[in-house]
């Protein structure tokens, strides 16, 4: 088999959100399918990146007084950890915020322009006197020309769920200052398809899916429409060259952090970009969701054309996911943070089921939870890991803890199941994953079939019948090899531990040719146990909103005016209203240690707009570092030496990225607007209990 050279991607996932199930439909089937080509042998990387840029984290950003790369910084560390929980196995997990990605757009815009398919227009758009700003889609609302609900955004109104341009809305106003913008041309630049037409009917039939590109021709009746690539400023991304006051539109620079992700690989690990992918024979992918093909299959390959960058071989386009038939609800619980499942769930199993029901269309999957439970209960842990468990167990309890050899019987069952390799290698490149734990299950079948036959659980008690049993075992062992070697693309963790039951390194997927006979095995590690339905109704538990948090409610209540409101206020500058907090025990009000401190030092913190760095005394508990988000408040924070603060002592240290935070400071008010933190009006000794 010749040596592949292969690049896939997983969208960039938003900054501003949170990593949910939906994602995941697409970064496990990127890593089952990645996983899959490296144990083949190829030389596989599976990159990714955060997409950062646009509107909604400078809007997020100046609404909780940070800068925008906190935001990102935070949204970074909080994805990595989602993604590792799931073992998803990045070869590089970036940022679209990288000189990489910025001198790409740069080098590809210029060849753009250079090829004439960039253009200047005039579009109207909405201008704030009093801001003295052209207004990006959510700094203008007014009433949805659709429904009539007051206070929507320009994009798209929360109420009816309709997506309009800006100057649709009725009575705008500006959300920043209340004022009325007007309409003015504001010069944008835009990318022409038009000249692309040719190249992108070839391109698409041979580089998506028979739908998609059917799907895509729809546009081709009409001249290809030019696509706005500028934002006016104030925008969070990368200034165009050569066009002040203009940044790129996030959805130019998000695909081209695809490149800036494998460059940045490719410099870490002294590899050559070029051969990573302009080489003809690199195979390059991209794996996406069906709402985002227009992106993926009509601009970005015009644009890397236009700049004589290689095109993607295919991309890859899957469906959404549904919970229990339906989209998924936060009322339901069924719109679940990878985070929230994690804290109720292993993530194999999820990785599992997942791969029971993915295929290669682009049909949205379900994911049932009942059928969730009894897949992975029935199958996983009843069909297959069970083989493991009480094969082991009986062979390191009652038989020295040693496989035999095979017998006829054994290796007609274990051949038969290694004979299913190249079915499932197929499945598994075609991407046709739910096939696999079929297969699987069927080789179990076949094992299970033959353990309750042969009964070596009552065998195992009689001396005489020693090492018929170890036989017997011995075929039940191999037969779990190599299921857990089919499933190791699926299930990487559960995979290592089991090669390590066989006292094997890491599996390939020539390991399947090998049997395991006389020879030792390790101790049994827990692979996998039952999953209970009480998990999963505490998952779906924690994860239920009430309606008004959700915005999935028609009318409009109290809270989600207040959000509204909050929202509003923050745009305008002004103090935030802290949202009504449900009442809560005594108990928990008795929870935190409040301590006064002395300030013995207290810092700014090179770089941050936000934190400052305290040394507290805190008497008998020692000394302590905090960190605490109210530099605003304090423009010469060497005035907060000696004085004597309020704080939380029994919080867990926080690992921050300037360093380790042992407590937090009391404050009361707006840093920036008034307030200060929390003395005792008459000096108390550090370390004293607050009440
Ligand atoms: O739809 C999304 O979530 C986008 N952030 C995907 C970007 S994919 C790529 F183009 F960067
Ligand atoms: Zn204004």
């Amino acid at each position: 088999m010749e040596k592949r050279r292969i690049v896939a991607t997983s969208a960039l996932p938003y900054a501003n959100g949170d990593i949910h199930l939906g994602h995941l439909v697409e970064y496990l089937q990127t890593d089952f399918w990645t996983r899959f080509q490296k144990m083949r042998g190829h030389d596989c990387l599976y990159i990714c990146a955060d997409d950062t840029h646009g509107t909604p984290v400078m809007i997020r950003a100046r609404d909780e007084g940070r800068t925008p790369e906190e935001v990102i910084e935070s949204a970074h560390a909080a994805h990595s950890r989602d993604f590792a929980g799931f073992e998803i196995g990045f070869d590089n997990y970036y940022t679209t915020n990288s000189p990489e990605n910025k001198a790409f757009c740069e080098e590809i815009f210029a060849a753009m322009e250079k090829s004439g398919a960039v253009t200047v227009r005039n579009v109207p758009q909405f201008y704030c006197d009093k801001c003295g700003m052209f207004l990006p889609d959510r700094y203008v609302k007014g009433v949805c020309p659709k429904c009539g609900a007051e206070g929507q955004y320009g994009d798209n109104c929360d109420k009816c769920g309709a997506t309009y341009a800006a100057e649709e809305l009725k009575s705008p106003y500006c959300a920043k200052c209340g004022g009325t913008p007007a309409l003015r041309d504001a010069e944008q630049l835009f990318f022409e398809l038009e000249p692309y037409r040719d190249f992108l009917s070839k391109w698409l039939p041979a580089h998506t899916s028979k739908s998609i590109a059917n799907k895509l021709s729809e546009w081709f009746g009409e001249p290809l429409r030019g696509w706005c690539i500028s934002r006016a400023a104030p925008y969070f991304g990368f200034p165009i060259p050569g066009h002040p006051g203009r940044f790129f539109y996030v959805w130019v620079d998000a695909p081209v952090g695809y490149l800036a992700s494998l460059k940045n690989w490719c410099t870490a690990h002294g590899q050559d970009f070029k051969d990573w992918w302009a080489d003809p024979k690199t195979e390059r992918y991209h794996f996406i969701g069906k709402d985002i093909i227009r992106f993926h299959c009509l601009f970005w390959p015009a644009m890397l054309e236009s700049a004589g960058f290689a095109t993607p071989d295919k991309v890859f386009v899957h469906g959404f996911l549904t919970v229990n038939g339906e989209k998924m609800s936060k009322t339901k619980g069924t719109f679940v943070n990878a985070r929230t499942y994690l804290e109720h769930l292993p993530a194999w199993a999820l990785r599992y089921y997942y791969a029971c029901k993915l295929g290669p269309g682009e049909e949205d999957m379900d994911m049932n939870l009942d059928d969730f439970v009894q897949r992975v209960n029935s199958d996983l842990v009843g069909k297959i890991t069970n083989l493991a468990s009480r094969g082991a167990q009986m062979l390191n309890k009652h038989l020295g803890g040693r496989l035999g050899t095979l017998d006829d019987e054994g290796r007609a069952l274990a051949d038969a199941a290694r004979g299913r390799a190249e079915a499932i290698a197929a499945h598994y490149e075609a991407r046709r994953f739910s096939h696999i734990p079929a297969e699987v299950a069927a080789i179990a079948d076949a094992a299970n079939k033959y353990f309750d036959e042969k009964q070596p659980w009552k065998t195992v008690k009689d001396p005489a019948k020693a090492e018929e049993t170890r036989t017997v075992l011995t075929a039940v062992m191999n037969v779990f090899r190599i299921m857990a070697i089919y499933l190791k693309p699926v299930l990487p963790s559960y995979a290592q531990k089991a090669a390590a039951l066989f006292k094997e390194d890491a599996w390939t997927w020539s390991d399947l040719e090998k049997t395991a006979e006389a020879r030792e095995i390790g101790p049994y590690e827990y692979l996998a146990t039952r999953i209970d339905p009480a998990q999963v109704k505490a998952m779906t538990e924690a994860a239920t909103q009430k309606p008004a948090d959700t915005g999935e409610v028609a009318h409009e209540s109290r809270a989600s005016k207040n959000k509204a409101a909050r929202r509003a206020a923050a745009a305008e500058g002004a103090a935030v209203p802290p949202p009504a907090k449900p009442e809560i025990a005594f108990e928990d009000f008795e929870k935190p240690d409040l301590r006064v401190a002395t300030v013995l030092e207290c810092k700014e913190v090179p770089k941050s707009q936000k934190l400052l760095e305290f040394r507290l005394d805190c008497g008998p508990l020692g000394e302590r570092t905090v960190f605490s988000g109210i530099r605003q408040a304090y423009p010469d924070p060497s005035a907060l030496k000696e004085r004597q603060v309020l704080f939380v002592a029994n919080l867990p240290p926080r690992k921050m990225s300037v360093g380790v935070s042992e407590g937090m400071i009391l404050f009361a008010g707006t840093p920036g607007k008034d307030g200060g933190v929390l003395s005792p009006s008459s000096p108390a000794a550090p370390g004293t209990p607050a009440t």
